[in-house]
């Protein structure tokens, strides 16, 4: 608790029914405008609000709306090249984790001394060459929150985050009317993503005051909120807390740090394209219940500052309420809990353990030591579902 620690949030974050109005004065101050999106939220009719206050303040937007999902650091190349040929002074990205990713690793990359290949060797290379203003319209990754960008590296089938503190969001809008509609799979899976988030860096060897702050309160807005925010469209409030939740288990990744959930998860993610929020709630409780016992006071803590006090509750009961929370917000909302749909065979965990354990950055970030062999167990225990036994 007394290592030192560092937050670096973005500079204005509006929030609240009614936030992306301030679209409108925020672009104002720039020449030309970059909107980053992809095709999934223009269809879903998300781009008409922003752009109605953008062309309210006049400025010159170009918009590039075939960002992919989760692309590779080849794919983001291309688009940061698209955006240094338009001259744009600042960025608009509108989107999910994806899209707002690509929007702060554009805001850094685009160089002539550099590119996206010698960022992933040396991410503090980067320099900020023009501003972000970032709406989410999951809740989601918090990649608004927070100083990273995740690309995906094929030769080594695993997804890496280049991580640099320039990228640090100049202005973020939290607006629920941006997730109204969002399809129940892709709001279970982002706000799945957002709790492990929250959990993992309350539990994670970084933890300390400031991020237990943020994730501590994400996961009351996650527990409180989650299942009403997926399955109800009518449900602003809730949906307007899920956006803060995602955003304050962001600001606590940039504080504390994710652990071997999402080290375990990417190379499901590099190899196998399973969406980031679908392979964390896979392995969610599996990692969890693996680290139950170095976390014991920790899950305990959550407990205390999530659920209504009960006198004479032991600490191993209260961080077994909190464990099962989870499961049941997970069963709740009907995420895949096993590998099966996704048909990777039991012959294909070696490759799994071995890219798993090249993620040092977040396992060492980890409580409990994870080893070949635990990682092993755990990738194991998912391939198939214990519960129907379909593989
Ligand atoms: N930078 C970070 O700190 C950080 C943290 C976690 C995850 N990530 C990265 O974020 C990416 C995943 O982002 P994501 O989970 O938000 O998904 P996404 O951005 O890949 O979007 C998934 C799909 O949902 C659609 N979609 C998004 N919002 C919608 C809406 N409101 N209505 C209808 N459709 C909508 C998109 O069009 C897309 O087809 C991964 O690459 C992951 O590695 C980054
Ligand atoms: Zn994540």
């Amino acid at each position: 608790m007394a290592t030192p620690s560092c937050l670096r949030l973005p500079g204005n974050v509006y929030c609240g029914e009614g936030a992306l109005a301030r679209t409108e004065t925020i672009v104002r101050g720039y020449k030309k405008a970059a909107l980053f999106t992809d095709k999934g939220i223009e269809r879903a009719g998300l781009l008409e609000y922003p752009l109605a206050y953008m062309k309210k303040s006049g400025i010159e937007t170009i918009i590039l709306d075939e960002l992919p999902s989760e692309p590779t650091f080849i794919q983001a190349q291309q688009i940061i090249d698209t955006f240094k040929a338009s001259g744009a002074d600042v960025i608009v990205g509108i989107g999910g984790g994806s899209v707002l990713d690509m929007a702060k690793l554009s805001s850094i990359a685009a160089s002539e001394d550099y590119g996206v290949k010698e960022l992933l060797e040396n991410p503090l290379l980067g320099r900020k060459k023009a501003d972000t203003l970032l709406i989410p319209t999951t809740a989601g990754t918090g990649s608004e929150a927070t100083p990273n960008s995740i690309v995906a590296v094929p030769e080594k089938e695993l997804k890496v985050g280049i991580v640099n503190p320039e990228m640090t969001a100049d202005y973020v809008i939290l607006d629920g009317i941006m997730i109204k509609n969002l399809p129940l799979p892709i709001a279970a899976s982002t706000g799945i993503d957002a709790m492990a988030h929250a959990v993992e860096c309350y539990t994670s060897n970084k933890a300390n005051l400031v991020s237990n702050l943020f994730a501590g309160e994400a996961l009351k807005l996650i527990f409180d909120n989650i299942e009403e925010a997926c399955t109800n469209p009518d449900a602003m409030a809730a949906k307007n807390r899920m956006l803060l939740a995602a955003f304050y288990a962001g600001a606590a990744i940039t504080s504390s740090g994710t652990t071997a959930v999402h080290a375990l998860s990417y190379p499901l993610g590099g190899k196998y394209h399973i969406a980031h929020g679908i392979s964390n709630a896979i392995l969610l409780m599996p990692v969890m219940r693996f680290n139950a016992d170095a976390c014991q006071e920790e899950l305990a803590q959550i407990y205390d500052m999530t659920a209504p006090g009960v006198a004479g509750i032991s600490t191993a009961d209260k961080a077994n309420v909190v464990l099962r929370r989870m499961e049941e917000i997970i069963h709740h909302l009907k995420i895949p809990v096993s590998l099966a749909p996704f048909h990777v065979d039991e012959r294909e965990i070696d490759g799994l353990v071995k890219a798993g354990m090249q993620v040092t950055r977040l396992l060492s970030n980890n409580k409990k030591t994870v080893t070949p062999e635990d990682a092993r167990r755990i990738y194991q225990e998912i391939i198939v579902d214990r519960r129907t036994g379909n593989d």
